[in-house]
């Protein structure tokens, strides 16, 4: 604790000495050659896999780079978004080492096909953090995120249990998986039969749905497609894996005037998820707290830049190997928790939740 007291007071001096040239270049695509090599600064790429899921441009990008800011003022951070297009990543990760990034922080488009960007760093020198997302089979240095079987597992259970609440014990689960490029999205689906699987609901269709890139659009249209093989009454809920699908499900119920839409679930706590919770549309979200699993990539890059090699005891296998590993802990979120979960975290404000088409919910849900 003293330790850290210690490194906090001269990160604080630090900061009050920052030049705002230094502060000026965070969060550029291409940077200058300020603050590179040496004990003080270096560059470090952060490369996001996509914007339409709100956490990556909301939360990931500025707390990553704030929490480089504080720790490392002469750093400067190449920052890229591949928008689901993993050749376009592949040259944005190939544009940054040839720019000099000492460090990546890589949420990989497609974890597989990425091996190729950590080779590439590998070969160079250049370390490579796993951010969120795993890079499989190939050399990486650190591996950060949640447990994600787990949030499958959690999102599975309260599904089960919503419905037994509703006194059914039996029916269709419509499943609604992530991108089958994303390892996230393979654990999220296994935990969620560990807790589906033998409850007395059934997920349809087989062999699973998985969502090409993640977009709601498609959700959407497969949950079209569902419907109208089903019927309207012919599921008793939705499996969703995250928030942007949930988003394209309920929009395909209620098109199809399915009211009140059966128990659906998310991920994310994206702002119009916590919304949906609030009016009744959506029944859960995840929670993954993006402030400690930013702000850990952002400690280990700096720590990376300056020499330093972090150690921890949890490890995880990409097929290449025990990758060191940090695994944060998700929290469901439901109508009943809203305030003392994304509210308390300062996620967002009340005043955010409960705009004016909210208000009476707001009030019937305490939030107010
Ligand atoms: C992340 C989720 C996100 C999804 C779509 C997953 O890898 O863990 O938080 O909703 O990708 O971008």
């Amino acid at each position: 604790m003293r330790k850290r007291h210690a490194v906090r007071t001269r990160h604080v001096l630090a900061m009050a000495t920052a030049s705002l040239l230094a502060l000026g270049v965070v969060g550029c695509e291409s940077g200058s050659n300020t603050g590179d090599g040496g004990s003080g600064g270096g560059k470090i790429a952060l490369l996001l896999p996509e914007s339409q899921t709100t956490r990556y441009e909301q939360h990931d990008r500025p707390l990553f780079e704030a929490k480089v800011k504080e720790l490392c003022p002469d750093c400067e951070i190449i920052y890229s978004n591949a928008q689901q297009d993993q050749s376009r990543q592949q040259q944005q990760a190939e544009a940054a080492l040839n720019n000099g990034a000492k460090v990546l922080v890589l949420d990989p488009v497609d974890g597989a096909a990425a091996g190729t960007i950590a080779s590439l760093a590998k070969s160079k020198g250049v370390p490579v953090i796993s951010y969120d997302r795993l890079i499989q089979n190939a050399p990486i240095d650190y591996y950060i995120s949640f447990d994600n079987e787990r949030v499958g597992q959690l999102q599975g259970e309260a599904l089960v249990n919503r419905l037994k609440e509703q006194g059914k014990t039996s029916g269709d689960i419509v499943m609604i998986n992530g991108s089958p490029t994303d390892n996230n999205a393979k654990q999220f689906n296994k935990g969620a039969h560990s807790a589906l699987d033998g409850s007395g609901f059934k997920t349809v269709p087989t062999p699973d749905y998985f969502t090409p890139e993640w977009k709601p659009e498609n959700a959407q249209k497969f949950m079209e497609g569902q419907i109208a093989q089903l019927g309207k009454d012919g599921f008793a809920g939705v499996y969703a894996a995250n928030d942007g699908t949930a988003g394209g499900a309920i929009a395909a119920m209620r098109a199809a005037g399915i009211n009140p839409v059966p128990p659906t679930t998310g991920q994310d706590a994206e702002l119009a998820a916590i919304q949906r919770i609030v009016s009744g549309d959506q029944y859960m979200t995840v929670y993954k707290a993006f402030k400690p699993e930013a702000e850990q990539a952002a400690q280990l890059a700096v720590d990376l830049v300056k020499g330093n090699k972090p150690t921890t005891d949890k490890t995880v296998d990409n097929g290449s190997g025990a990758i060191p590993s940090f695994l944060l802990e998700p929290v469901v979120v439901n109508k009943d928790n809203i305030k003392d979960t994304v509210v308390k975290d300062d996620l967002y404000t009340v005043q955010q939740i409960c705009t004016s088409a909210y208000t009476a919910a707001c009030q019937a849900a305490g939030l107010s």
